[in-house]
Order: C-alpha cells, then structure tokens, then sequence
C-alpha cells in the first residue's frame, strides 16, 4: 500500500493506542508528511465526537485516521468529511457489495443503522490550517452493542457467513479518498461529486431535525449545495445546514 505520494504514504500499525486520531496528532506534532495513515487494531480510549467514546475491541473493526496538510483556508475543511464518507461508502460497497448509504455529515448505514461513524479534527490558526486529522471508524465484525444502541448500530459482517478482509477495505477506502479528495482540491467544493453524494444520501427527501444551538426545527432534507450543506426544506423555504454547526437526526428512528 506504499505510495510515494498522496493518501497511504507512509502507514503506521498499531496492535493497540489509545485512539488513532490522538496519535495521528502525535505524529502531526512530530512532523509526519501529509497523507500519513494511522491504523490500530484495538484502541483503549477511541473517542466519538460530542466527546462520547467509540468502542474499539480487537479485531472488531477498522479504526483508523488520516492525516492532512493542506494548503486552503479552515472554512473548507467541514467538506473533507463528507469525502471522507463518500469514500467509506463507496469502499463498503466496492468489498462487501452491501448497499451502504451516508447520513449526513459523519455517519455511513446500512438498511438504517450506523456501520461507521467520522471524526474530523482540525488544527487551525485564524487564516491557516496545520493539519486535519480525519478518523473513521468501521463496525466490522459482529459485537454487543449497548442497549441503547442496538436498535441504531450494526456491523458489516451481521452475515455470519460474509468475512471481511480489514487490509482490502482500507486500502479500497483510502483509494476512494484519494479520487474523491482530488475532486474536492479541484475546486476547493464538492460540486464535482454533489450528484453522486446526493445519490447515496440516506436522509434524501426524509423528514429530519437540525438540532441547533439556536434552536431545534424540522423539516425534510432535499441534497446538498456545492459547500456541502444539508438543504432542508421547512416553513421558512429552503434552509442551508453547516455540517459543522449543527447535527440532524431522523424523526422516525436514526436517519
Ligand atoms: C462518531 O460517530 O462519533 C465518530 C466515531 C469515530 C471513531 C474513529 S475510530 C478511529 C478514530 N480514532 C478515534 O479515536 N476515533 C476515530
């Protein structure tokens, strides 16, 4: 999987960290190139965003981060997510041929339950990023969940039969990251893969809530813009979500 440049140039393995993002920020700190992957086979203290954990047992998923430098403004980089989801979704499907779909921004399903959650973290000065570290998160093999996620969680290999190779779905991943990060530095959006986002999007014409500091609405999701905003249609018109300001939940279960 060594390239010269670009994603996966340089991949450090770990049979157990505390969570890859923390060592990805680590390594950031001490230099590693753009495009630096980090993978662990466990991680002790693998965390979710709004601060909640991801349970991360051996051998139970693919948990991994990438690392980028990039060379545009902090205001972009809310849009690498919704690559990085593009690129897992489509990874999913090219391995497993399972009918994965994205939920806006962070979360990949599959038939309507979280099979991978994102973390994208940014080191910024007001004008200039340092990095962006972007973990991802693949429920693989079968495993306990929770009480209350058990009705919202699921696994790639929920098929006892199906058995997933970790090595070719990362590397299937970060291929898609690849192709679909390019389209984005094109033109610094995501109009170049809006339609094909837009086809995968599980929240597509669904009744959603934005949950928003300045107060919860309703209304039902329609795609997304070239910035990769939700657009959602409700009593004010057509209204434009960040994917870093808000989240959205379907009001009739998960998505
Ligand atoms: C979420 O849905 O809350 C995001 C979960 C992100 C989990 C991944 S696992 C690899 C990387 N390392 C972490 O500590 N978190 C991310």
């Amino acid at each position: 999987m060594e390239k010269k440049n670009g994603i996966g140039c340089r991949v450090c393995h770990y049979q157990e960290i505390d969570s890859t993002n923390i060592q990805a920020r680590r390594l950031a700190e001490e230099g590693a190139p753009h495009g630096s992957v980090i993978v662990a086979e466990a991680q002790t203290a693998g965390r979710g965003r709004h601060g909640r954990s991801w349970v991360s047992e051996p051998g139970s998923g693919l948990w991994f981060s990438l690392l980028l430098r990039p060379d545009y403004l902090p205001d972009r980089a809310s849009m690498v997510t919704l690559v990085a989801a593009m690129a897992v979704t489509k990874g999913i499907r090219r391995i497993t041929g399972q009918p994965a779909e994205i939920k806006w921004p962070n979360d990949v399903v599959l038939e309507g339950k979280k099979v991978c959650g994102i973390l994208t973290e940014l080191n910024a000065r007001i004008e200039r990023i340092n990095y962006i570290i972007v973990g991802i998160g693949i429920n693989i093999r079968r495993q306990q969940f929770p009480p209350e996620l058990r009705e919202k969680a699921t696994s790639l290999e929920q098929d006892q039969e199906l058995q997933i190779d970790r090595n070719l779905l990362l590397e299937a991943v970060l291929e898609e990251f690849e192709l679909y990060y390019g389209q984005f530095l094109q033109r610094l959006d995501v109009s170049l893969f809006q339609e094909e986002y837009e086809q995968l999007l599980v929240n597509r014409n669904r009744q959603v809530q934005v949950l928003d500091p300045a107060g919860d609405y309703q209304g039902i999701a329609r795609g997304i813009n070239e910035k990769g905003e939700l657009l959602v249609e409700c009593g004010q018109g057509l209204v434009r979500v960040n994917a870093g300001e808000v989240s959205v939940r379907g009001i009739y279960g998960y998505t």
